[in-house]
């Protein structure tokens, strides 16, 4: 018989427990998370993993050997009644459900890691289409599967969307070319990096935060020694405020075919000079001669293929041939491009369908048709696409951003005003490069007798 003092003292002891342990994940999730919550949902994963991996359909069927005990009547011969019951043992062939082994789970500050050996015959992708009910089965907020070697997959599980809030990102001066405009669904930073994936096309429907995933582009390469030149056709609006920073900016049709002419040569000089030297990009030439790096900015690009009257035609068509030039040219010979827009459609003409081929960096947004979704990202993993569809009206800055090697991440842009972006290219306007220094607009034919 347990006494009332001993039961009232087991009970204040149980509320002190319970009441720390909420105190503790309350005002320390994290330590709590590698305390408590990742040991408990450890056990948890691996005793149920049969029964998920089950519903999931990721077991396999097997025959195996059994030894089982089975119970038999016998009928006793002096009365029909009388019976007794012997325990004979059988050799059976019974199916087995086995579930792909699971490896060493390994906590996060975001989720937990899990390797998994593929049961023979599975693919990664076999577990990428099942990531959804994982998740829920783990009540996690996302599953991702990386195929880490032949027969192995590692599962990615996050707890929660680290999307929801994004602190600000330091910039990063020193590193040339280099941005950090938010933070990967995996808590790493978001970098682009000019150098390894030369143009980008950022999609996104109306207030799906374009802008801001620009102000923090320009916030990140104001301070480093490159010229940015800015195409804006709905009147300036949205790149006048960086003025300070543009070597160059064209607000007119007239002045877009008059500037992308201007980069066209300057980028001819370039190929010049890498002939001349014998070296097959302008990162090879020796660092006294090489030029400025030049990243262009492209605001609403349908603006620059929409053509409101005949008249307009052979302008757009200077326009769409330069712009594709430049795209095609300017990875080899420091000259980069960011491309935004609303919508990215066939219907803009094929001048859109070709500049989208030379942007390999993409990042897409929200958007409201499914061919600009498309068009960012159809050529990628579908899963990408499914997910850029899946982004909510409540999370502007939430994007897919895929580089050229055909990975993608969601990502979310540091909340970055427009007077920040402002302020920075005006504290940074020393560095802007007069457009008359920029690009060598004298004819220059280019040698061939020295190839590279
Ligand atoms: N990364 C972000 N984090 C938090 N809020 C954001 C983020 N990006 C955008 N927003 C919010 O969404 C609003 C719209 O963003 P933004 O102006 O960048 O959209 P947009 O795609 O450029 O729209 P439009 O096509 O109308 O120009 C911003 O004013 C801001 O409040
Ligand atoms: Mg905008």
């Amino acid at each position: 018989m347990i006494d009332k003092a001993t039961l009232y003292e087991a009970l204040a002891v149980l509320v002190a427990v319970v009441a720390g342990g909420v105190a503790w994940r309350r005002f320390h999730p994290l330590s709590f998370w590698f305390g408590v919550g990742f040991p408990a949902r450890a056990v948890w994963l691996y005793a149920t993993w049969l029964h998920v991996a089950s519903a999931c359909k990721l077991t396999h069927k097997r025959r195996r050997w059994r030894i089982s005990l089975d119970t038999v009547p016998v009928i006793g011969s002096a009365s029909r009644e009388a019976m007794a019951v012997v325990e004979r043992r059988h050799l059976r062939r019974v199916e087995v459900e086995r579930a792909p082994r699971l490896g060493i789970i390994r906590p996060s500050r975001l989720g937990w890691r899990l390797p998994i050996k593929l049961n023979d015959g599975q693919i990664p992708d076999d577990f990428a289409k099942v990531a959804e009910r994982l998740a829920h089965a783990w009540r996690a907020h996302a599953v991702r599967v990386l195929d880490s070697k032949p027969g192995k997959v590692v599962l990615i599980a996050t707890r929660k969307d680290p999307l929801i809030t994004v602190a600000p990102m330091a910039p990063t001066p020193d590193d040339l070319l280099t941005v950090r405009p938010g933070v990967l669904e995996n808590g790493r930073p978001w970098v682009i990096d000019f150098k390894t994936v030369p143009h980008w096309l950022l999609a996104g429907a109306t207030q799906s935060g374009k802008s801001t995933l620009m102000n923090a582009i320009i916030r990140g390469l104001a301070p480093q020694p490159v010229a940015l030149v800015g195409f804006d056709l709905k009147g300036g609006v949205e790149l006048t405020p960086y003025a300070d920073r543009l070597s160059a900016l064209a607000t007119t049709r007239a002045t877009c075919v008059q500037l992308l002419e201007g980069l066209v040569s300057e980028l001819t000089h370039r190929m010049a000079d890498c002939r001349e030297h014998g070296v097959r990009n302008v990162w090879r030439l020796p660092e006294h001669l090489r030029r400025t790096p030049i990243v262009v900015v492209v605001d609403e690009v349908a603006e620059l293929f929409l053509m409101a009257d005949k008249a307009e035609k052979e302008q757009v068509a200077k326009t769409a041939t330069a712009l594709l030039r430049v795209a095609q040219l300017g990875r080899a010979f420091g000259v980069y491009l960011i491309v935004c827009g609303q919508r990215i459609g066939s219907d803009l003409g094929p001048g859109v369908t070709a500049l989208r081929s030379q942007l390999s960096g993409r990042v897409c947004h929200r958007v409201n048709d499914p061919e600009t979704a498309n068009m960012t990202l159809g050529d990628m993993d579908p899963a990408a696409l499914d997910a850029a569809r899946a982004i909510p009206t409540e999370t502007p800055g939430v994007a897919i951003v895929a580089g050229s090697d055909g990975s993608w991440h969601r990502a979310r842009s540091a909340l970055t005003t427009e007077a920040e972006a402002e302020t920075a290219a005006h504290a940074h306007r020393e560095l802007t490069t007069p457009w008359a220094q920029l690009v060598r607009t004298t004819p220059r034919a280019i040698p061939d007798d020295q190839a590279a």
